[in-house]
């Protein structure tokens, strides 16, 4: 174990670790697969990376592709757009394909923001498209949450006013976990009106305990002409590091924010999406890891006493009872990342001593759940 900090070794003196946790036994429907690994990391449950790994198909498409990276490549991507067009059910003009689906939070904000218009969230979410609004100028208007840190929609709408541009909704949130009820939702979106951009960020929604069908919003995107869906396959898919993810909208929306694009993704990285859209065994695999695993996480904290919102993404938002920094902190030291809080609109003290783990191998998440379990019976 490595040296604790100070500030942290002021507070947990006497900390021993691991203590056990009587986790409840996986389901043999987990599938045992190497987790892939970054040689001398830490564990690394911070970022909401892939544990259970890509489909293998991706690997021998990128192998064979490999000679060819001399070339541009383009048609690697138009053929991810098509495949992409195909499994949403739009034409391929509604498909905007980026390094990542972060991109597209950010050139939407370029796109939008301008001093004296607004962007509507709620106090609790991902912040890459609301910081970049504000960055150039525009305003945040935060919405609180609504019970069990779900969304209240009310709350939502009461924010919009004339000067509303964009209503940015992450389902799954990020980092509370929260998923929508979709009917709900989906009556929001379509009350929104044609001249404010409605941004359903759906990064996590693979990984939803209900039905992804049911749940995305994409489909209503070739119904209202303000609406923008984003993918990505760094979550679900297990691709972070490739960087690729896409938008669905309509041309009109994707030919705007496009002007603030800088090129096309990878061709290595658009082979390896179409593989992972054609490997929907693969994706299944990794949907019920995360699924299995996820309970093991809450079975773990209920038996703890440890209070969490009701997960349906690639992580879990917890209440420790210990200052998200200084729990980080030791966890860090022990050689686990989390994440805090992300606090964007919320006062500072608000979720101070709730946290994010990301969901990783079983025994990834033992050894977490093991040292947690030590600093709260500590505190
Ligand atoms: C909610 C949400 N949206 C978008 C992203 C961007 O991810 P990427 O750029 O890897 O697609 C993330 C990354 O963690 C996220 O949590």
């Amino acid at each position: 174990m490595k040296k604790m900090s100070n500030l942290v070794e002021r507070r947990f003196r006497n900390l021993v670790v691991p203590v056990a946790i009587s986790g409840a036994l996986l389901t043999s429907s987990l599938v045992a697969q190497p987790a892939p690994t970054l040689e001398d990391s830490p564990i690394r449950l911070s970022s909401n990376e892939n544990a259970f790994g890509y489909t293998p198909n991706a690997k021998s498409a990128i192998i064979k592709a490999l000679d060819s990276g001399g070339y541009y490549n383009r048609n690697d991507v138009s053929d991810l757009i098509e495949a992409c067009a195909k499994k949403e059910g739009v034409p391929e003009d509604y498909i905007l394909t980026t390094a990542g689906s972060g991109p597209l939070l950010m050139m939407t904000a370029l796109a939008y923001a301008e001093p004296g218009v607004n962007v509507v969230t709620t106090e609790m979410g991902y912040t890459q498209l609301v910081r970049k609004f504000e960055e150039r100028g525009g305003d945040v208007k935060f919405a609180p949450l609504g019970e069990d840190m779900g969304y209240d929609f009310k709350a939502l709408k009461a924010e919009i006013d004339e000067k509303t541009k964009i209503v940015y909704i992450c389902n799954p949130n990020n980092p509370t976990g929260v998923l929508a009820d979709s009917a709900e939702l989906k009556q929001f979106v379509m009350s929104i009106p044609e001249d404010i951009l409605v941004f359903v960020d759906e990064a996590y929604l693979e990984l939803t305990n209900s039905s992804f069908a049911m749940a995305t919003c994409a489909p209503l995107a070739k119904l209202k002409k303000n609406v923008i869906v984003t993918r990505t396959f760094s979550k679900g898919h297990g691709m972070a590091g490739f960087r690729i993810g896409y938008a669905v909208a309509h041309p009109d929306i994707l030919e705007k924010i496009s002007v603030f694009g800088m090129g096309t993704p990878s061709y290595l990285a658009a082979i390896a999406a179409v593989e992972a859209i054609k490997d929907t065994e693969h994706l299944a695999k990794n949907v019920k890891n995360y699924q299995t695993v996820r309970k093991h996480v809450t079975d773990s904290f209920d038996k703890m006493g440890i209070k969490y919102a009701k997960p349906d993404g690639a992580f879990v938002y917890f209440h420790s009872g210990i200052d998200q920094q200084v729990l980080r902190d030791t966890m860090s030291e022990n050689g686990i990342l989390i994440s805090g809080s992300r606090v964007s609109g919320a006062p500072e003290s608000k979720y101070s001593d709730w946290a994010r783990v990301s969901i990783g191998t079983k025994d990834q998440m033992d050894e977490f759940l093991n040292l947690l379990g030590g600093l709260v019976a500590m505190k």
